[in-house]
């Protein structure tokens, strides 16, 4: 399994890992994911998460897009979904989560750290929701998350555009909560941890399930929606060039079809 779990005083360190492809998502990472996250959900022992990427390079660079570009609009609605499974898991874990952004964190790396309650970064992290590029949208929450937690504008700079967030700016804009080196960011991660593990886990399931009411009610439509305009954006002309050209190592052509 691409996900591994450590567990230590009551945190649950876990990492994606497929260091090879910049711990980009397959199905098979994502299930992979929604066990370990659904594993830690019952586990009385787990008092924080911290979820981190492995290597020195990413978080996650996203959804696998070898494995998207064939898809198929019903597919690719069922790889959505899937996506939309491992973040509502995390969002919806009793357990106070952290994400210690070690690198890149594009498009759904992106998404899957903002379905923490909080994010720690290393001064390499770049954020993006590139999909746009692809020829598709966000499709694991970040039309709602991030245009939550940044406000409307920005998120819609940083969706409509592709463009990369470095770790300055996302410290500036809220969407991290702290900058560190990238050899102290575990360390940093893991103290904030212990400082929450020691709280009552009781208090923080509790605090956690009425600060997500600030937000839930009004995104879960949006959740909803976005779920099913990225699955009509498989099977399209311009899915296809666009993860095409990325697989080809060239800028697409989009027509719009
Ligand atoms: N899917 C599949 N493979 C990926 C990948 C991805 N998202 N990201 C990186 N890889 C693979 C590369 O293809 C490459 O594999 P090969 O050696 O077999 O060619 C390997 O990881 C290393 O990557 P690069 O050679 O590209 O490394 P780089 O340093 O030149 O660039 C990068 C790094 C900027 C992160 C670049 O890999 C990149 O742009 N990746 C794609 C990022 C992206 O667009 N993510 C969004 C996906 S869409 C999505 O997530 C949808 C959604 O909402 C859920």
């Amino acid at each position: 399994m691409a996900v591994d779990v450590a567990r230590a005083d009551g945190i649950a360190t876990v990492t994606m890992n497929r260091p090879e492809a910049l711990n980009a998502f397959t199905s098979e990472q994502l299930a992979a994911m929604l066990e370990t996250i659904r594993s830690l959900r019952g586990d009385r022992s787990v008092r924080c998460v911290i979820l981190t990427g492995a290597g020195a390079r990413a978080f996650a660079a996203g959804a696998d897009i070898k494995e998207m570009v064939d898809k198929t609009g019903d597919q690719g609605a069922a790889f959505g979904r899937l996506g939309h499974a491992v973040a509502g898991a995390l969002e919806g874990l009793p357990q106070p989560t952290i994400a210690a952004v070690n690198g890149f964190a594009l498009g759904g790396g992106t998404e899957v750290a903002l379905a923490c309650d909080i994010r720690l970064a290393s001064e390499n992290a770049v954020f993006a929701q590139p999909e746009v590029t692809l020829g598709i949208l966000p499709g694991w929450g970040a039309t709602q998350r991030l245009t939550r937690l940044v406000g409307p504008g920005l998120a819609a700079e940083i969706i409509l555009s592709g463009r990369r967030v470095n770790a300055d700016e996302a410290l500036r804009i809220g969407l991290v909560n702290a900058v560190y080196p990238s050899d102290r960011l575990m360390a940093e991660a893991l103290k904030l941890a212990n400082q929450i593990a020691a709280n009552s886990p009781r208090a923080l399931a509790a605090a956690k399930r009425a600060m997500q009411l600030a937000f839930n009610g009004a995104t879960a439509s949006g959740l909803d929606t976005e779920a099913r305009l990225f699955g009509e954006s498989f099977g399209t002309a311009d899915q296809r060039e666009g993860m095409t050209a990325f697989i080809e190592k060239r800028p697409p052509v989009f027509t719009g079809e």
